[in-house]
Order: structure tokens, then C-alpha cells, then sequence
């Protein structure tokens, strides 16, 4: 049997949107597991703290600016990284938007902010790295995307939209880029407590509304996310491509 390997020892991973939540301790696991990180940030100072405490642990960190929206930071932040550590073997793709509002009220700026972020910044962000992954004959890719992709909830339109539009994207970025040795998938979390959630798990009536739809009964952990995006960014996860991994309590199941 080939070796089975979880370890990203001597690898290169960028995290996207690493200053809070999910992305910041994204990079803690993906440290954890043996790569170099790069948090990607807007305000590299947003890193600091996160580089110490993954050095404290003994892993291996820096910090890139980057904003999913601007192509020309995208361009920067992967030559800078590029060049310094001469490619990128995973890129995390978690940087996302996620406010919610009814249908009617939605306006176009509200579209539009949504959408550059978590689906062209995401697709811009995976064209720019993978054209490295592509040349070298080796990459993972691995994107946040949403049980909000996956099923309808109400007040969700543009952020639903554009998490479906992530599934797809996935797609058809495995299809092209299989031959090439890189892999593209997405991890599909249901609520998990974060900067960006914590005003609305904060309001009991719709944490326990939540909690009522999740069969296991808990909102998902950073550490449920981690195990899963870990997962797929490994030297094992190869013939997997294409898919979607809900990390959802069951939420989809129903
Ligand atoms: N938490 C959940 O319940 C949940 C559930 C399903 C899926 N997700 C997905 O998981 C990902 C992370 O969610 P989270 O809850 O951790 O979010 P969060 O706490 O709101 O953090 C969002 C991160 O994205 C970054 N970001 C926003 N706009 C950016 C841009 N233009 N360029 C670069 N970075 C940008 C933010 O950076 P700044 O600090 O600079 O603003 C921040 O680091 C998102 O894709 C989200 O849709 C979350």
C-alpha cells in the first residue's frame, strides 16, 4: 500500500482572509500540520499576533497583504510569496462576506460586495496561484464555501448565490486542472462562531433557531473546519476532486 500522509511538513499553504475566524486559525492548523503559512491579510499588523503564537507553537508563519478584490494586490501577493518561497503548494481560499438580508431589500452595492469577494476574488485569487500549481504538476486547492451553497435559506439570495457559485467554479476547476496533479474542493461549514456570525449567534432566539436545524445539536468548531480543509490539502487527498465536504451537523442531510 502507498503511504498514507497527513502532514504538510516542508510544503507551502496561503490562507486567504487570515486575520480573524476561520482564516486566522486556519493558519494555525495548517502550520500545525508542518507547512509554511502565509496569512494572507489587508493590513499585514492584523498579523502579528498570529505569527507569535504560531512561532510559540513551533511552526512556521508570515504574513502577505492581499485583498481578494484588488487584482493587483492578488498579482503582488503571490509573486512576493512566489518569490520568497519559490511556489505555493495549498491555497485556502476562506476570505468571504456573509450578510444577510430579505430578497426585496437587496441592492446592487450589497450584490456587488458580496460577489467580488467570495466569488471573483476567489476565482482571481485561484487563477493567479494555480498557474504555478499547474506549471509544477502539484497543487491543492481548497475553498470555503457554505451549506448556504448547498440548500436554500431564507435571506441568504446573494450570499446563497454565491457560494452555489463556488460549488460549480470547483467544478470545473478540478475537471481542468486534474491532469495537472491539483486538486480543487470545497468544505461546506454550517454557522460556526466567528467575528463575522457572532452578532447574530449572540441573539438567542437565533442561535436556538439555528441549533433546532442542526441535527448534531452544536454549531460547528474552527477545529471541524481545520480537520476537514487539512483533509484536502494533503498529499493523500489526490484522487479527490471536484467535491463538495459539508462540515454541517447533518443541516444538508434533512
Ligand atoms: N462562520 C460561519 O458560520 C461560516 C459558515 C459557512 C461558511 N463560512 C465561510 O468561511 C469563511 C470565513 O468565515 P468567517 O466566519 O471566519 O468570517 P469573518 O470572521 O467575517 O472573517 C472574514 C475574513 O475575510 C477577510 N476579508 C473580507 N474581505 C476581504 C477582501 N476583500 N480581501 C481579503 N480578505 C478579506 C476579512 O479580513 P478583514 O479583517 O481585513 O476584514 C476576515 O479575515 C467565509 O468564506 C465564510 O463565508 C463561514
Amino acid at each position: 500500500m502507498d503511504t498514507v500522509s497527513f502532514s504538510l511538513e516542508g510544503q507551502v499553504a496561503l490562507v486567504t482572509g487570515a486575520s480573524r475566524g476561520i482564516g486566522h486559525d486556519l493558519v494555525l492548523a495548517l502550520a500545525g500540520a508542518g507547512a509554511h503559512t502565509i496569512a494572507g491579510v489587508r493590513r499585514t499588523d492584523d498579523a502579528a499576533r498570529l505569527l507569535a503564537q504560531v512561532r510559540a507553537a513551533g511552526g512556521s508563519a508570515s504574513a502577505v497583504a492581499l485583498d481578494v478584490t484588488d487584482h493587483a494586490s492578488i498579482e503582488a501577493a503571490v509573486a512576493a510569496v512566489e518569490a520568497d518561497h519559490g511556489r505555493i503548494d495549498v491555497l485556502v481560499n476562506n476570505a468571504g462576506l456573509g450578510f444577510n438580508h430579505d430578497a426585496l431589500d437587496v441592492t446592487e452595492a450589497d450584490w456587488d460586495q458580496i460577489m467580488d469577494v467570495n466569488l471573483k476574488g476567489l476565482f482571481f485569487v485561484t487563477q493567479a496561484v494555480a498557474r504555478g500549481m499547474v506549471a509544477r504538476g502539484y497543487g491543492r486547492v481548497v475553498n470555503l464555501g457554505s451549506q448556504a451553497g448547498e440548500v436554500g435559506i431564507r435571506r441568504h439570495a446573494v450570499y446563497s448565490a454565491s457560494k452555489g457559485g463556488v460549488d460549480l467554479l470547483t467544478k470545473v476547476l478540478a475537471l481542468e486542472w486534474a491532469p495537472h496533479g491539483v486538486t480543487v474542493n470545497t468544505v461546506a461549514p454550517t454557522y460556526a462562531y466567528t467575528p463575522g456570525t457572532a452578532d447574530r449567534l449572540d441573539d438567542p432566539a437565533v442561535a436556538a433557531d439555528i441549533l433546532a436545524r442542526i441535527p448534531t445539536g452544536r454549531f460547528a468548531s474552527t477545529a471541524d473546519v481545520a480537520a476537514a480543509v487539512l483533509y484536502l490539502a494533503s498529499p493523500s487527498s489526490g484522487m479527490v476532486t471536484g467535491t463538495v465536504l459539508p462540515v454541517d451537523g447533518g443541516w444538508t442531510a434533512q
